[in-house]
């Protein structure tokens, strides 16, 4: 939605133009299941902290994200960690993904659903998702959060079904506020 576009765009141009590298831990915790080679694809990535952070463990990654301004933090960022990352700026309501082209995907804390397809065909064989972003438990302490943008309990697993799990919080607990999926592609 071109209002959200310009919503974050403005906030980058508002953030830290050089902030620290911060690792969510759902890909820290899973530094065993990284092959780190290969390709990795970070969707809505803001200013690159999972893309950077992949490239730091050997991939090739490409960050995509609507705002400019904070993919060249991002870039700044990779800069000053010593490695390399490529960025697209883009719609990802707009945008064609390239089918079966990567080893890993990651989208963290960016809920549209009509991308829940896309993140599976875009993975190689035996590729991996890490995706995590609010659940309904949110609203609770955000209530003015858009409804629109959380999980439901159970959607995770419905919508990434064939695909084999390796980490899933569902949304079940209503005290932890965001799900989270880490699955691979069948071989
Ligand atoms: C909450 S931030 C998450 C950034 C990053 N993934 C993280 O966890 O730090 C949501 C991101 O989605 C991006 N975004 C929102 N709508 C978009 C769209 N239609 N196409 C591409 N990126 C979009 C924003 O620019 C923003 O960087």
């Amino acid at each position: 939605m071109r209002e959200d576009i310009e919503r974050w765009e403005a906030k980058y141009q508002a953030a830290d133009p050089d902030p620290e590298l911060r690792t969510d831990p759902l890909l820290s915790s899973h530094l065993a299941d990284l092959h780190s080679v290969g390709s990795a694809l970070d969707l809505a990535s803001g200013s690159c902290h999972s893309a950077v952070f992949l490239a730091q463990q050997g991939y090739d990654v490409l960050a995509v994200d609507c705002s400019a301004t904070g993919l060249a933090i991002g870039r700044r960022l990779a800069q000053r960690e010593q490695t390399t990352i490529r960025t697209l700026t883009a719609d990802l309501d707009e945008i064609t993904l390239d089918k079966e082209a990567y080893d890993l995907v990651v989208c963290l804390r960016y809920l549209n659903r009509a991308l829940f397809s896309n993140m599976k065909t875009v993975l190689k064989p035996g590729g991996l998702l890490f995706f995590k972003t609010f659940n309904v438990h949110h609203l609770v302490s955000s209530p003015k959060f858009n409804p629109a943008y959380v999980l439901q309990p159970g959607e995770l697993s419905q919508s990434f079904k064939g695909m084999v799990m390796i980490d899933l919080n569902d949304g079940e607990d209503p005290k932890i506020t965001q799900s989270w999926i880490v699955a691979r592609c069948w071989q």
